[in-house]
């Protein structure tokens, strides 16, 4: 049998840069479009991997805002795509687009090139909040992007949701999710707020001009989401995902199931079941290295047994199913055995332990990431 695997493509135009963002993208750099168009079919049809042994079945092309990008310009990265692996076992094909920047004439030629999924960047649904966000969208766009997105055949839909953003209080969080969810949307995935250095927001929190609220309200605040999430039948079967039944983003559960994926564009990091890579952080490297007939590749790393353990271990706590048994390495698996003993004593009611998986309760996704640093092996 194959192995499941991905592709993803970065595109990283955006018309502004939010000031939460740490993704690679660049704002007002549209006239690079083609010349970078150009850049990424050549790094697609100069890969040389081989793959004959994966059964590619999504690609997610993520940015920045790929939905800035025209749909001719889409078709020609596509085609690079068909001319180089086989794709032809492609079930979710997904497009991010922001709201109000996503016209429906676009999301059609979206649609007809076999795009299946759109994910929206919502964020919010407070005028004020999506000020503070620096988000150029309105209210009003968000409803319309969806209803567009909708109306030229997209049956899959996503919306990003942020919350635990200073100002929000937990009436206005609540009363964003039911208005999504009265949408019907196929999955939500709801992240809290998170600081990432070299942000405009960092600075901010670091000047003391914005308090990012207390780690108590934000642990508060998940649980009740996920009951509401769940109250209306969107299964959280990651720690901040959310999906109707069978609704699932596929591709991201490659990324939590560690199976391979390529990756094009600058700042895309890729997997091949051994070694992870990343494409340069910088649109200017990334197309000089392409058009000197260089690689954009900038770090390359190989991980051992024990690497890929600890990752399976660290994703495998962020989803519903956990942490697979049958998939520890018979020599670490005393060693695992011992620290989960160790574990269960100190994050006492965190654990839900099956014959086959060890998954965390909710309680227990609130501490993940320090519960996987107790679980990893050394
Ligand atoms: C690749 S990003 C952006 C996609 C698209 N350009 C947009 O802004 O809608 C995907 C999602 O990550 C989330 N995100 C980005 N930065 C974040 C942060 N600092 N904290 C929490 N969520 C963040 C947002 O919900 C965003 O929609
Ligand atoms: S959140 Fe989206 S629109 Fe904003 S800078 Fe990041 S990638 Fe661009």
């Amino acid at each position: 049998m194959k192995t499941p695997a991905g592709i993803y493509i970065h595109i990283p135009f955006c018309a502004v840069k939010c000031m939460y963002c740490d993704f690679y993208s660049i704002a007002e750099r549209e006239d690079s479009i083609p010349r970078f168009i150009n850049a990424i079919t050549t790094e697609i049809e100069r890969c040389n991997m081989d793959v004959s042994d994966w059964g590619i079945d999504t690609i997610f092309i993520g940015g920045g805002t790929p939905s800035l990008i025209d749909g001719h310009f889409i078709e020609s990265i596509l085609t690079s795509l068909q001319n180089s692996f086989d794709i032809s076992s492609v079930k979710e094909f997904t497009m991010e687009a922001n709201p109000g920047e996503s016209p429906k004439d676009r999301l059609m030629d979206f649609r007809s090139l076999g795009i299946n999924r759109i994910s929206m960047g919502v964020q919010s649904l407070e005028p004020t909040l999506l000020k503070f966000l620096t988000r150029i969208h309105s209210v009003e766009q968000v409803f319309e992007t969806y209803e567009n997105a909708r109306s030229v055949g997209f049956h899959n839909v996503n919306c990003d949701l942020i919350y635990s953003i200073p100002g929000q209080t937990w009436d206005i969080w609540e009363r964003d999710m039911e208005r999504i969810i009265e949408l019907e949307p196929n999955h939500i995935s709801a992240y809290t707020l998170t600081l990432e250095k070299g942000t405009d927001l960092f600075k901010l929190v670091k000047d003391k001009k914005v308090t990012m609220p207390e780690d108590g309200q934000t642990a508060e605040w998940f649980l009740k989401t996920h009951e509401i999430m769940e109250s209306y039948g969107y299964s959280s079967y990651e720690i901040s995902n959310f999906s109707k039944p069978k609704m699932e983003c596929q591709h991201n559960l490659h990324y939590w199931r560690i199976h391979p994926y390529l990756a094009f564009g600058p700042s895309a990091h890729g997997f091949d079941g051994q070694n992870r890579w990343n494409n340069s952080r910088s649109m200017d490297h990334y197309l000089q290295q392409i058009e000197s007939n260089k690689s954009p590749v900038s770090m390359k790393e190989t991980l051992t047994q024990k690497d890929l353990l600890n990752e399976m271990i660290g994703f495998g706590l962020r989803m519903k199913d956990g942490i697979n048994l049958s998939k520890i390495p018979e020599k670490f698996k005393n060693k695992f055995s011992g620290n989960l003993i160790v574990a269960e004593k100190k994050w006492e009611g965190c654990f839900i332990q099956t014959e086959k998986s060890i998954s965390l309760t909710k309680t227990g996704m609130v501490y993940g990431d320090a519960i996987g640093v107790d679980l990893m092996v050394d």
